[in-house]
């Protein structure tokens, strides 16, 4: 009786085998053609005991699905290439291009955009190539100032301005909000700036240029329990209804009090433990999640607005610093070394 899986595999080989249409077209003779192997089983069929018949049969009919679709597959493939043939099918189906996507930076930008705007604020942008005195001055930070060493400031080779002073890359988006209060002019302010900022470090959770969010919110009677709820109100909608927000005392010269704000650890949802060992991402279950405070009321003053008769809050986080929290990523120079295996995941 016929050895099938020998001679599958024999023509398996030879189509693969064959790199042209020609070379094919022989094999597939050999194979379907009058005197090819399908027949020449079909007609032993008589000389088989009726017994096994059906058997055989059915061997024949599996043996000729399989390498006819490999046939068919394999001419697919030679008509695209062999272009000795001259001929190409313009119906078969077009070649997929890899379709780009829209960089994991920009979909945070859009998302917490979103959220925001939910609540009423409104997305602004501001310079990125600032003076000093929206950067530093304006923002309580006077040129002495020891703070000013914090951001490393990376300086501008241009002219100083008489008023303004020197020009630099924004170290803070928190430039954006005397900017802001000039354009209004009156609260109620409700701000969401989105930008690059940039500060002369890089290792594993530091790029030279890096995004933050400010948000600003000024008005009458505007207090901690606003700013409060409003992190809650983003943490909630950005990481999950399970995390949330608590303020740390820290100092910023530019609010007053000032706080740190932490959240649930996304990975240990708190909890400071994974499988009874402690969390590695996190010690204490909570993650720092960047600066606020109540506005300054020198930077109302210099923001042409009285203290006196408003109040407002401000914050500002880390656009990769929010992703990398929420996604587990643990090196924020996957961002952008623009590898299409690590983008490709979002
Ligand atoms: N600008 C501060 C920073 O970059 C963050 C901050 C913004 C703090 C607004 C308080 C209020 O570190």
């Amino acid at each position: 009786m016929a050895d099938f899986s020998k001679i599958t595999s024999d023509f398996l080989n030879k189509i693969k085998d064959s790199s042209s249409l020609e070379d094919l077209l022989v094999v597939e003779t050999s194979l379907l053609g009058r005197n090819g192997i399908i027949n020449t089983l079909l007609k032993d069929l008589r000389t088989i005991p009726s017994e096994k018949r059906k058997e055989f049969g059915q061997s024949v009919n599996s043996l000729k699905k399989i390498l006819a679709s490999s046939l068919e597959e394999r001419k697919q493939i030679l008509m695209r290439t062999d272009d000795k043939t001259g001929y190409e099918d313009i119906t078969l189906p077009g070649e997929k291009y890899p379709r780009g996507s829209i960089h994991l930076i920009s979909m945070a930008v859009e998302e917490i955009g979103r959220i925001f705007e939910k609540i009423g604020f409104i997305r602004v942008s501001y310079p990125e190539v600032e003076y000093e005195f929206f950067s530093f001055e304006s923002l309580n930070m006077p040129k002495t100032h020891a703070a000013r060493d914090d951001f490393e400031t990376t300086f501008i080779d241009a002219p100083e301005h008489p008023k303004y002073g020197k020009m630099l890359l924004t170290p803070h988006t928190s430039s954006g909000q005397i900017r802001e209060m000039w354009r209004t002019k009156t609260p109620p302010i409700r701000m969401i700036n989105m930008a690059k900022t940039y500060r002369p470090n890089w290792d594993a959770t530091h790029t030279p240029m890096f995004f933050q969010f400010e948000g600003l919110c000024v008005d009458r009677n505007i207090n901690i329990t606003h700013l409060k709820g409003t992190l809650d109100y983003f943490v909630k909608e950005y990481f999950g209804r399970d995390i949330q927000a608590r303020l740390r005392p820290h100092h910023f010269q530019f609010t007053e009090p000032s706080f740190e704000v932490d959240v649930t650890c996304t990975v240990c949802k708190g909890t400071s433990k994974i499988d009874g060992q402690k969390c590695r991402v996190c010690k204490s279950g909570w993650l720092e999640l960047g600066g606020t405070g109540m506005v300054h009321p020198n930077v109302l003053t210099a923001g042409n607005i009285d203290p006196d008769k408003y109040s407002g809050w401000a914050f500002g986080f880390g656009i990769e610093r929010v992703i990398m929290m929420k996604y587990g990523i643990d090196d924020i120079r996957n961002y952008y070394t623009g590898d299409v295996r690590f983008l490709e995941q979002f």
